[in-house]
């Protein structure tokens, strides 16, 4: 008998969301991103699903871009933070990689070295963000530096990153919009500006190239209804089962550290899932489980391989029973709110133990 902890990935869920996200791009492209293991989902298992639909992915560097190669996707690959160490630039060419550049020492790295076929680049243009790419007074020269090599391909795109999207009352998109614009009024290439909340939310960021990673995966980027947002279907619904059940009385306490105590004779279920499996330590009693069509409440701390839930209030109940702890009836933002973090951070976080499983 396996383990029950197992992460289903919803196929026809993930489709329709890059959909969405080709819809909103109108005559431009959808870039899924599918970095750090497609945020938990299984990278080769997303870019296998959305082979025939996506022109291009987006990575954040070469050795998943190398994994997807490996799986035989064919389609071209952004590195998202460009190369680390000139060597990669030629194994980038080699694989049809295309390349973030974010600085002058990237630039010069490529246009230096000694490549027989030009890279697709994209260049970066810090907006706002104050992470990444050139300034924006700078951005008209690095492209003509790049338009006169040899080294790089003619399709070069100029972009930038969204520090505010997800804020729909922010200034800051409409401020580094403006910005975008008028440092790339007079160059011709393409640009791309969107991630998922640019391109959900901000139809102004909407270009050529919009890059959307976390939308894909079916949960809104926004913490109020956002009509595009709300169309987002999940696609991971993490499951594990019932282990064990007891009954403790009132005055009892369950758990490392005893956190929690019943305040009724109470009946607890321990489901086959912990912190080991990317489920949040910080998940405080509270945080909603889903079982046998209720929701119910977890118990005390959150074990490395186990939870505690308080069942009391089910009417059936039984070791085995199918438990939902995100998915369909619980989002992952949910419990990613009750444990003080973003629905990214908890479904990237999901280690490899657990099974990813596609299902249509
Ligand atoms: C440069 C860049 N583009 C696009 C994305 C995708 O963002 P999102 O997951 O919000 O769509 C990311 C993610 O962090 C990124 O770093």
């Amino acid at each position: 008998m396996a383990r029950p902890t197992k992460a289903l990935i919803n196929i026809s869920a993930l489709q329709h969301n890059y959909r969405l996200a080709q819809t909103l791009s109108g005559a431009g492209q959808a870039m899924p991103i599918i970095k750090a293991n497609a945020y938990g989902h299984g990278a080769v298992l997303v870019a296998r699903a959305l082979s025939k639909l996506a022109p291009a992915f987006g990575v954040a560097c070469i050795e998943e871009a190398l994994e997807l190669r490996q799986a035989g996707i064919k389609q071209p690959i952004l590195l998202l933070e460009g190369c680390f160490t000139a060597d990669e630039i030629a194994v980038a060419v080699e694989h049809n990689f295309w390349l973030m550049i974010d600085n002058q020492l990237q630039l010069d790295s490529i246009l230096t070295c000694n490549i027989a076929t030009p890279v697709t680049v994209w260049l970066k243009v810090d907006t706002g963000m104050h992470r990444l790419g050139f300034d924006a007074d700078e951005v008209e020269s690095v492209y003509r530096q790049a338009c006169s090599s040899n080294n790089v391909a003619e399709d070069i795109i100029v972009a930038t990153h969204f520090a505010c999207a997800d804020d729909l009352s922010s200034e800051a998109t409409v401020e580094q919009i403006a910005v975008f614009n008028s440092a790339t009024a007079n160059i011709t290439a393409a640009k791309s500006l969107a991630n998922s909340p640019g391109l959900l939310g901000w139809p102004e960021a909407r270009a050529e190239w919009n890059r959307s990673g976390f939308m894909l995966y079916g949960n809104s980027p926004f913490s109020q209804p956002q009509v595009n947002g709300d169309q987002l279907k999940p696609v991971m619904s993490l499951q594990s089962a019932i282990i064990s059940l007891r009954t403790v009385d009132s005055g009892e306490s369950v758990g490392y550290a005893a956190s929690w105590t019943a305040q009724r004779q109470s009946r607890v279920a321990t489901i086959a899932i912990g912190y080991g499996d990317g489920y949040p330590r910080k998940a405080p009693s509270g945080t909603p489980v889903y079982i046998n069509g209720q929701r119910v409440p977890l118990i005390g701390r959150v074990s490395m391989d186990m939870i505690t839930v308080d069942v009391t209030d089910l009417a059936e109940v039984a070791i085995g029973d199918t438990v939902e702890l995100w998915g369909e009836h619980i989002s992952a933002n949910e419990v990613a709110g009750f444990a003080d973090t973003i629905g990214y951070e908890v479904m990237t976080r999901m280690p490899l133990r657990v099974p990813r499983i596609g299902v249509e």
